[in-house]
Formats: C-alpha cells, structure tokens, sequence
C-alpha cells in the first residue's frame, strides 16, 4: 500500500481558531480525519505530523519511511533552506500544499523554498486542498508513477 506522510508546519496545530478568515474554521484534527477518511476509500495508507520545529520535521523526513509527501511546511516555506534540502536528501516526492495562497500575500510570502522541487503545489483551496493532493496520488498510483 502506498504510504502518504501529511507532514504540518508550524501553527498549523493552531487551525480553527488562527486568523479563520484565512485559513478557514476547520480543527487540524477535523482536517486530519477528512484525510483518513479518503485515505480509506482511495486505498492509501497515511500518517501524519505537525511540529512547530524545524528539526522535528526534518529528523521526520529522516525516517524515510513513507513513498510521497504531502507538505505544508507554513512559514518555514519562505525561509527554510533545511527543510528544502531535507527533502531533497531523503529522495522523496511531494506535493505542497497551502491553504491560502501565500503568492497574493504580503511580498514576503512570495519567497518559497519548495515550489521548484514539489511535483505539484495547490495553493488558495483551504482544507480541500488536501483532498486534491490525495486524489493526485491516487492517479499517480494507478498510472504506475508510484509504488502501489
Ligand atoms: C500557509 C501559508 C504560509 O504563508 C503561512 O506562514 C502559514 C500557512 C497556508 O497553509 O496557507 O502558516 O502555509
């Protein structure tokens, strides 16, 4: 079974009540069960982390035991060289993901460290961004581009 790491920046522990009419009302944990619950029906298997510290996701990343990634790495997007090589090392795909759509943000937003080397990023969707990025794997799986 493909296994799908949903791996959470910081303050996204937060979601629900952090700036709602931006990042929407729904708990992590409300987003994280939608995912599980899709998860099932799609035939992936999932996990999740959410660490308010850089090197938490990193040595996360280290493990190296999931086949793709699903990343929104939050404000570390715009300033983390680590994480970026990070996921570079470990020699994974991933999909970015944001809930808002930080390029029609403030102008320091608008530096990202992982847009280049994410197979795809969806961005400005809220929590439903997530759905899309687990019915993309879902295609990629079936066509063959990752392990079933
Ligand atoms: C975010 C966008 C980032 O710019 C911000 O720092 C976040 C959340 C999003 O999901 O829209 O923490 O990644």
């Amino acid at each position: 079974m493909t296994r799908v790491l949903v791996l959470q920046g910081p303050n996204l522990n937060l979601l629900g009540t952090r700036e709602p009419d931006i990042y929407g009302r729904a708990s992590l944990d409300q987003i994280h069960g939608a995912i599980a619950q899709h998860a099932d029906e799609l035939g992936l298997g999932v996990e999740f982390f959410q660490s308010n510290h850089e090197g938490a996701l990193i040595d996360r990343l280290h493990a190296r035991d999931f086949d793709i990634a699903i990343v929104n790495a939050a404000g570390l997007t715009h300033t983390s060289v680590s994480l970026r090589d990070a996921l570079l090392a470990v020699e994974r795909p991933f999909i970015e993901v944001h809930l808002s759509d930080p390029s029609t943000r403030e102008p320091f937003r608008q530096v990202n460290y992982l847009h280049d080397i994410a197979l795809e990023s969806i961005v400005g969707q809220g929590a439903h961004g997530y759905t899309l990025a687990m019915e993309s794997i879902a295609r990629r799986v079936a066509a063959g581009d990752l392990p079933a």
